[in-house]
């Protein structure tokens, strides 16, 4: 796959060595309690389908292996090109079909089309899409017509919402409907500056999801919205 100069300096930003490095040295202790609750998020995603799209796995370092596990085969699209092979590293017993080096905003439609009967996870990608991609009424335009795309199928996402200084000690908070940023991080007793990760339209507005705190590095804190679409 050919790749441009500007999307290969974008990937140190959303993936990429930097990326796969702060993961390995973080995941086993850092981010134990937010792989935890990626896990126990995904453990109440009821659905038949045993064929999984991946959409930005990276390696799957925050990916449960024994989730993983339950499904026949798993298609993947991420661009980074270490990951295919660190994802085989990481989840030696998953299943692995089809696995495109591919940017989903350009190559998912036919992606989605050829594997029409897979339930789709994105995995903590769209909220990178503001690094890759500066407009920022582009990249709104972008989330909302994520629910559109994927209109008929099973999908689900987590992804960053906010980020910005603190520590992780609020609980995980569930959520009936979309509520907006502000109210969200009041209710959580944060304040100061938070980079707004322009995912608030992903999902439908009355899909239930859950917020959860994910201690990025030390003092960083990203606050990551987990929901499901079942068709
Ligand atoms: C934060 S990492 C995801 C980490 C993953 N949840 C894990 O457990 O390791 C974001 C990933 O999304 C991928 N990505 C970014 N933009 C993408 C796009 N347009 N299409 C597909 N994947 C993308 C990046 O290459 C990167 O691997």
């Amino acid at each position: 796959m050919t790749q441009s100069k500007k999307d290969s300096g974008s990937i140190d930003l959303t993936g990429g060595p930097v990326w796969h490095l702060r993961a390995l040295s973080r995941r086993r202790r850092l981010w134990k309690p937010f792989r935890d609750e990626i896990e126990s998020w995904l453990s109440d995603w009821s659905i038949r389908s045993r064929e999984l799209l991946l959409v930005g796995p990276s390696a799957g370092w925050c990916l449960p292996e024994q989730y993983l596990r339950n499904f026949s085969v798993i298609h993947a699209i991420d661009p980074d090109p270490l990951a295919a092979l660190l994802f085989r590293f990481v989840h030696p017993r998953a299943h692995l079909g089809e696995w495109i080096r591919g940017d989903f905003f350009v190559e998912g439609d036919n992606f989605l089309h050829r594997h029409a009967s897979s339930a789709v996870l994105f995995c903590n990608m769209l909220g990178q899409r503001r690094y890759v991609n500066r407009d920022v009424a582009l990249v709104e335009e972008e989330m909302r017509m994520v629910k559109m795309q994927l209109r008929g199928r099973n999908w689900a996402s987590f992804h960053d919402l906010v980020s910005g200084d603190g520590i992780a000690e609020q609980p995980v908070k569930e959520l009936k409907t979309t509520l907006d940023q502000a109210s969200i991080l009041s209710s959580l007793d944060l304040s100061g500056e938070w980079l707004d990760h322009l995912t608030s339209d992903v999902f439908p507005r009355t899909v239930s999801r859950k917020i959860i705190p994910w201690q990025f590095a030390r003092g960083r804190l990203h606050l990551v919205e987990a929901g499901f679409v079942n068709a």
